[in-house]
């Protein structure tokens, strides 16, 4: 089953084309990546998905039905959930009332969502009763993957899950990415700069460059691929020229 289906999408910041025909999958069960460096419009394809920007142009549809110019709302209870860059958690709520925030569309019993929540996330449990203001940068990622994960979402967006944290810390993160998708079959799009993290977690990827979508495989084929290795895993052997035009596109992000 495919869960979302981006269709030649065309998002705009008033006269600026930010997603020049953009089109993906994501089946059921997949992570998906979309790499990319600053400013090519992941976080406006993430918006678009979950209906914070319209799209000027093409169709998004999710679990089969069209969501093209729906409120975002409405998306989130048709199955999306954001976690979106910058997590934006309740600073003034304690983790379990933003935990709760996340389960907002739904009517029934949510107490082994929060358990389950907290089984993977154990410092969130321990710190349950305190303001999410105070948790650190890590753990407040966390807790917006563990809110989204209360919606039981057919399909989670994470925009960025790296952003401003340690490796280790990521690696952290990423591998409870990893067990949620495997042992919840939580179905995920990940728009990340770290290639190398994304790479190593998602089954599919895609390269987005300026806008438009340059190349997409398997995530080991993407992760053999030499203009991967040299623009976006800096494992670049092919001489000074290989390396100038690295530091170009450094500068240019
Ligand atoms: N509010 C805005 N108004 C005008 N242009 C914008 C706005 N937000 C983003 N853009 C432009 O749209 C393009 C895509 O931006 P976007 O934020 O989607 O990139 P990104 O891939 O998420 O980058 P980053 O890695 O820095 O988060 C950029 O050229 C950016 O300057
Ligand atoms: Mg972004």
């Amino acid at each position: 089953m495919t869960v979302l289906k981006v269709r030649n999408v065309e998002t705009y910041y008033g006269a600026i084309m930010a997603l020049r025909g953009v089109s993906i999958d994501v089946e059921q069960g997949e992570i998906v990546t979309i790499l990319g460096a600053n400013g090519a419009g992941k976080t406006t394809l993430m918006k678009t998905i979950a209906g914070l920007m319209d799209p000027e142009k093409g169709n998004l549809a999710l679990m089969g039905n069209d969501i093209t110019g729906l409120e975002p709302d409405k998306i989130v209870r048709q199955g999306l959930a954001l976690v979106p860059e910058g997590r934006e958690v309740f600073p003034y709520l304690t983790i379990d009332e933003n935990l709760r925030m996340g389960a907002f569309t739904r009517s029934d019993s949510i107490a082994d969502d929060l358990e389950l929540v907290y089984s993977y996330f154990p410092i969130l449990k321990e710190r349950a009763k305190q303001s999410a203001g105070y948790l650190s940068g890590g753990q407040q990622q966390m807790l917006a993957i563990g809110r989204g994960l209360m919606a039981r979402p057919k399909l989670m967006l994470l925009d960025e899950p790296s952003l401003g944290l340690s490796p280790l810390l990521t690696q952290e993160i990423f591998d409870i990415i990893g067990r949620l998708n495997k042992e919840q079959g939580v179905t995920m799009l990940i728009v990340e700069q770290n290639a190398h993290i994304a790479l190593e977690t998602a089954h599919k990827g895609y390269v987005l460059e300026m806008g438009r979508i340059v190349m997409a495989g398997p995530a080991k084929e993407l992760q053999d691929s030499p203009d991967i290795q040299e623009f976006y895993l800096g494992k670049s052997d092919a001489g000074e020229r290989g390396q100038k035009r690295w530091k170009r596109r450094k500068t240019w992000r």
